[in-house]
């Protein structure tokens, strides 16, 4: 039998806390991390690892892991392990989903069935409202949409009349004070994707006034506080008995998985990190100072050509003075060397991502669950249309 939400939700909070020094630090910014010292045949069997090892890991941290030896990695698979919601059934037609991006359509298209349409629809914070859209013509219903932007509220209203479809995109910023009339008894909110406090705000509007709600969460890191703040009680007690916090870095951690990107991205990126690295060796070198120091990301078509010129751009970004002569060969190969080994090192990491992700849904659930709703919790897709997949259907009881 499946673990109830509070069990599961309690064993990932003792098995994250238990692990954090090993999870937390960013390889990338350490050359030697804490944890070496304690595992030194674990960082071992890391940098040993091939790249095509290291890729499948990265993709399937729970299979064959050779972390088994260290890490409680079947514990964590069997925690991570939810059930597919995703409906069989008839969806939205592929017709519909013109003026939308393919893979954004298609996760609509899986979002939209688990949205049952036993309430008023409201979406919130809907973009230009395509999941709106969607649901009012399926159920030929009319839906409310919350979107702050009034540029993507005047197009969705564009998109609405040429459709023929009545959805209503409503300007409205929802962590302002007026946006409770919005959630009723007799309303459900469906929320695709909706970042940190946005979906936060969601639920525990949704908790107070009983209004039933269909969430995909993303984003947990973007949020006011520093520090994590559970939304339910018992994340509230687990975390103070278990010992352990989180800052908004490793709220990011949980979202880190993207969908692969196309080959000449990758090649791009793997480029930029780099050079990335390669920069941080140079500014350690110069400064006398072995500590990393960050440097601001560059949108990949105002990437320099070459390496000299990209630790000349961060440089000045970051007020170093470089010196006149500078074996720039050395410091470019000290990057990729740096790259693969913080690419190896970084798969302590892949395994704890998927339950901190897990875990923090727990907390959203168990949230709605205290409040006296039934709560459904599970996928919606595949992760390889979103890795954000991760649904939440919460009705009040009774
Ligand atoms: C990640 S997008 C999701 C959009 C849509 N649900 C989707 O799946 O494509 C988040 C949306 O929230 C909107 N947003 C951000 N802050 C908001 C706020 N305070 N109130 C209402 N909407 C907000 C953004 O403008 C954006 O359209």
């Amino acid at each position: 039998m499946a673990p109830s939400h509070e069990h599961r939700f309690r064993r990932l909070g003792a098995v994250l806390a238990e692990w954090q020094p090993v999870w937390q630090p960013l390889p990338f910014q350490h050359r030697r991390l804490s944890w070496e010292c304690r595992y030194p045949a674990m960082a071992e069997a890391l940098r040993a690892l091939s790249e095509d090892e290291a890729e499948r890991l990265q993709a399937d941290p729970f299979t064959a892991s050779p972390l088994s030896g260290w890490l409680p990695v079947a514990e964590l698979a069997e925690l991570v392990q939810l059930p597919d919601l995703a409906p069989q059934g008839p969806t939205l037609p592929d017709a519909w989903g013109a003026f939308v991006g393919g893979r954004k359509w298609r996760q609509i298209q899986a979002f939209a069935p688990l949205v049952t349409s036993d309430a008023e629809l409201v979406e919130w914070c809907a973009g230009k409202g395509h999941l709106a859209r969607g649901m009012a013509r399926w159920h030929g219903v009319g839906v409310e949409a919350l979107e702050w932007q009034a540029e993507l509220c005047r197009s969705g209203h564009e998109l609405a009349r040429r459709q023929g479809v009545a959805v209503q995109l409503h300007q409205q910023d929802v962590l302002a004070e007026g946006v409770s009339h919005w959630l009723t008894p007799s309303t459900r909110v469906m929320a695709l994707h909706a970042c940190g406090d946005l979906h936060g705000r969601l639920l525990e509007l949704a908790a107070r006034r009983g209004a039933s709600v269909t969430l995909a969460p993303c984003c947990y890191q973007r949020t006011e506080a520093e520090r994590y703040r559970p939304l339910s009680e018992q994340g509230w007690q687990d975390m103070a008995e278990q010992g352990w916090r989180l800052c908004r870095d490793d709220l990011a951690m949980a979202v880190q998985e993207t969908v692969t990107a196309p080959s000449g991205v990758r090649r791009q990126r793997r480029r930029a990190n780099a050079w990335r690295l390669g920069f941080d060796a140079l500014q350690r070198d110069v400064s006398g100072r072995d500590a990393y120091l960050p440097v601001p990301s560059l949108a990949y078509g105002r990437m320099p050509d070459d390496f000299a010129a990209f630790c000349q751009w961060a440089a000045g970004r970051k007020a170093v003075a470089l010196p006149a002569h500078i074996d720039w060969a050395r410091y470019e190969a000290e990057g990729f060397r740096r790259l693969d080994e913080v690419t190896r090192l970084e798969l302590v990491r892949h395994v704890f991502r998927r339950p901190l992700e897990v875990w923090l849904a727990l907390d959203r659930v168990r949230l709605m669950e205290e409040a006296g709703f039934q709560v459904g919790f599970g996928t919606f897709c595949k992760r390889d249309l979103t890795p954000r997949n991760l649904v939440i259907e919460a009705t009040p009881a009774g």
